[in-house]
């Protein structure tokens, strides 16, 4: 897996600086309550750089027009959204006719999954797990009431954060018909090692759906890597707009049954899409990836640039999830859940303080300027596993912008709640 295992220091050199980031995010000049805010709710949708929504707004202004018409504006349409796919393309490792776009990962799922379900029959199953966002659940136990299949579900262990790979090999079955799993936990921050998983649902002929989201802002996605069927990811989590990505293996696109109007292009990927598109999103979203790209030296291809720097970012900021891990840690009367900073992990922590509501907590950080999120961040299954269902938990993310001191910031509004 192309992943946390493959980042190293020694690219960190070859990016820029955070001071150098940061000065493309107007958002990070606002102030709060006299202090300059810090962002930790990454893991629910980044702030964006001014490439992203110049992108979008040149869009609207100078070509907005709708699609395959023969006047200039249309032909710019068509080739700012080629040009979108081709980036997303580079961004997941795929080729752009393997990619569609969408209101939103959880909305693509639906619609992937209603495809997918048109050929399934009573007595086939679905394997989920209880370290996914709903949104890679709900879509899938819906086809239990539409097409009568069985979903079963890999359990979490609660303890490490990690799933339990021995359940997860015994509810794969000959009738396993999907699995759909997590690349990454929005809650936890666990990787898991989805080509492992993939290749135990390929060997009973299942098709594999990995939901990228949480993973695709912090290291590089790979689909050819992780040899899966699809896979979705959302731009407003890695500095674009709020768009879904759907990929998916070109042959498996052309194949789906899936849901659309007679007239409308039946060639993939536009036979995913239903309806006219957000156009200034995909604009943006396109150039979302490249200003992730941006961030390396410029002497690569733009894959090679944006490998380069999710893997150079997610080094750099080790030392702080380190930190920061370690000082949550040490306080009395706060409890972290999920793996440990030197684990296969994103840097994302949720924890709580005993006795004082998730809620509470980051009202108390936010009159501080550090903005961070509280309750099950719809990974519901996790927080009921932790037996946090009736307070939430507290989550911090850490995006290519965050500075050592904003940790150091969060690290004394917590304490200051702890030690009350
Ligand atoms: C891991 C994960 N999967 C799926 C989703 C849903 O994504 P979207 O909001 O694009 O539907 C989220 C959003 O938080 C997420 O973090």
């Amino acid at each position: 897996m192309s992943s946390a295992s493959t980042m190293t220091a020694s690219t960190e050199q070859e990016i820029a600086t955070v001071a150098e980031i940061r000065a493309h995010f107007p958002a990070l000049d606002r102030i709060h309550a006299g202090e300059r805010v810090a962002y930790f709710d990454g893991p629910g949708g980044t702030q964006v750089p001014r490439a992203v929504a110049d992108a979008m707004t040149s869009y609207l202004y100078e070509h907005n027009a709708n699609t395959y018409w023969e006047y200039p504006s249309s032909a710019e349409t068509d080739a700012i959204i080629l040009a979108s796919r081709e980036a997303l393309a580079d961004f997941l490792n795929a080729t752009s006719d393997e990619i569609a776009f969408g209101a939103n990962m959880t909305t693509l799922t639906f619609h992937l999954a209603r495809a997918i379900g048109r050929r399934l029959t009573e007595g086939d199953e679905i394997v989920v797990t209880e370290l996914d966002h709903h949104a890679n659940i709900a879509p899938w136990t819906a086809l239990a009431r539409e097409r009568k299949v069985t979903v079963r579900s890999v359990r979490l262990i609660p303890e490490t954060g990690q799933l339990d790979w021995d359940h997860l090999e015994r509810q794969i079955t000959p009738r396993t018909r999907v699995l759909a799993i997590g690349a990454a936990s929005n809650a936890l921050g666990s990787i898991t090692d989805v080509r492992r998983a993939g290749e135990l649902a390929h060997a009973v002929g299942a098709l594999v759906f990995v939901d990228a989201v949480h993973y695709a802002a912090h290291a590089p996605v790979d689909v050819r890597l992780w040899d899966c069927d699809f896979a979705a990811c959302s731009a407003y989590k890695l500095y674009g707009p709020h768009i879904g990505v759907l990929y998916g293996k070109l042959d498996r696109l052309d194949d789906l049954d899936v849901p659309k109007l007679y007239p409308a292009p039946d060639n993939s990927p536009d036979r995913m899409e239903t309806g006219t598109q957000n156009h200034e999103g995909i604009a943006g979203a396109g150039a979302a990836v490249d200003w992730i790209a941006s961030v390396a030296a410029n002497t690569l291809d733009r894959r090679s640039r944006i490998v380069l720097a999710l893997e150079a970012l997610h080094a750099r900021n080790q030392p702080l999830f380190t930190n920061l891990w370690d000082a949550l840690s040490a306080m009395l009367g706060v409890r972290l859940f999920g793996p440990p900073p030197n684990a296969q992990r994103t840097h994302t922590v949720s924890f709580v303080v005993d006795g004082v509501p998730a809620v509470d907590v980051v009202r108390s950080l936010a009159k501080r300027g550090v903005f961070a999120t509280h309750g099950d961040f719809y990974a519901t299954t996790i927080i009921e596993r932790l037996g946090q269902s009736k307070d939430g938990v507290v989550r911090a993310g850490l995006a290519c912008y965050t500075t050592d001191d904003e940790v150091n910031r969060l690290i004394a509004g917590v304490q200051a709640v702890a030690g009350r």
